[in-house]
């Protein structure tokens, strides 16, 4: 079955980025010129989405208008002469947005559970905007692809360092083939020195809709939120389940360090100012300490 729809849950709270979050949303925050949260929706475009299912929470209206039409901004550009292309691709059409409460921010689990009616009983895509991933086919598409493959459960899978393994959902992992590779268990969190590898999981999944039954009895897991690491650990061995290796660059722009690289990483290859920036980082590399 095609996947039609994509959730994106926005409704944390963003506090590592404080006090910039208090009140703008932290999926507002741009790498450039545009906001974590248009990068997501125009990869999940790329995939052949066609419904957009935003889950954000109290103070989060900006996202919601930034995918309206901007009324007064592109008459007044219009009156004065001036292009309002840097607007394309920021208005969704009428009834590709659907958006959804959550009402406190009891963890992703949760979040993905608030939008169980508008997935209803077919699969759908998950995507975290602040994990931002830069690639050609975007990456996912190419869950897509691997998707129209295998079938069952994906998501993305990534090597990091194993002490970063704390910080993120974790695989136990079975056969690899090619891109593919085999899930066999997941841990959210795990302590230090026990995580089953160094493969996390970054931001991106497909999963079968029986993912809401499981969110249903709201368990909280590590940090007392409903993790949706939890509920997805419990379909392994029930549905085939795989992570796939996104060939491309990812940035995780929910940490400072990971959004000024997204930010850098960027601008450097910007046909407008990259070359500017390049000469200027040699110089102000020579001098920070
Ligand atoms: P994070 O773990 O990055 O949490 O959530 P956060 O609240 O956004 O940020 P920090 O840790 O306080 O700085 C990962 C994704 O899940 C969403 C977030 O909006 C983000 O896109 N989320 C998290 C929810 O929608 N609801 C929640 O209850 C928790």
């Amino acid at each position: 079955m095609k996947i039609r729809k994509a959730v994106f849950p926005v409704a944390g709270l963003g506090t590592r980025f404080l006090p910039a979050t208090k009140a703008v949303p932290k999926e507002m925050l741009p790498v450039v010129d545009r906001p974590l949260i248009q990068y997501a929706v125009d990869e999940a475009i790329e995939a052949g989405i066609e419904t957009m299912v935003f889950v954000n929470g109290r103070g989060k209206a900006a996202i919601e208008d930034h995918f309206d039409m901007a009324y007064e901004l592109e008459r007044t550009q219009a009156d004065r002469g001036k292009s309002v292309a840097a607007l394309a691709g920021s208005r969704l059409t009428p009834g590709d947005a659907v958006f959804v409460r959550q009402q406190e921010p009891r963890g992703l689990g949760h979040a993905i559970w608030c939008a169980r009616h508008v997935i209803g009983d077919e699969p759908f895509a998950i995507i975290l905007p602040d994990e931002f991933m830069v690639g050609s086919p975007g990456c996912l598409k190419q869950m897509v692809d691997a998707y129209e493959q295998v079938g069952g459960n994906l998501i993305c899978a990534l090597e990091v360092p194993m002490a970063e393994t704390p910080s993120y959902g974790v695989l136990d992992p079975g056969l690899r083939d090619g891109a593919l590779t085999e899930v066999r268990g997941l841990v959210e969190k795990p302590k230090a020195g026990t995580a089953p590898s160094n493969l996390i999981v970054a931001g991106r999944y497909i999963l079968q809709p029986e993912i809401m039954e499981y969110l249903a009895t709201q368990e909280a897991g590590a940090g007392g939120e409903v993790q949706l690491t939890d509920s997805m650990a419990k379909l392994i061995g029930q549905q085939p389940f795989h992570g796939v290796t996104f060939a491309g660059e990812r940035y995780d722009c929910g940490s400072k360090l990971g959004f000024a690289q997204a930010n850098f990483a960027l601008a450097c290859r910007d046909a407008g100012m990259g070359d500017d920036l390049r000469s200027w980082a040699k110089t102000i590399l020579k001098t920070a300490s």
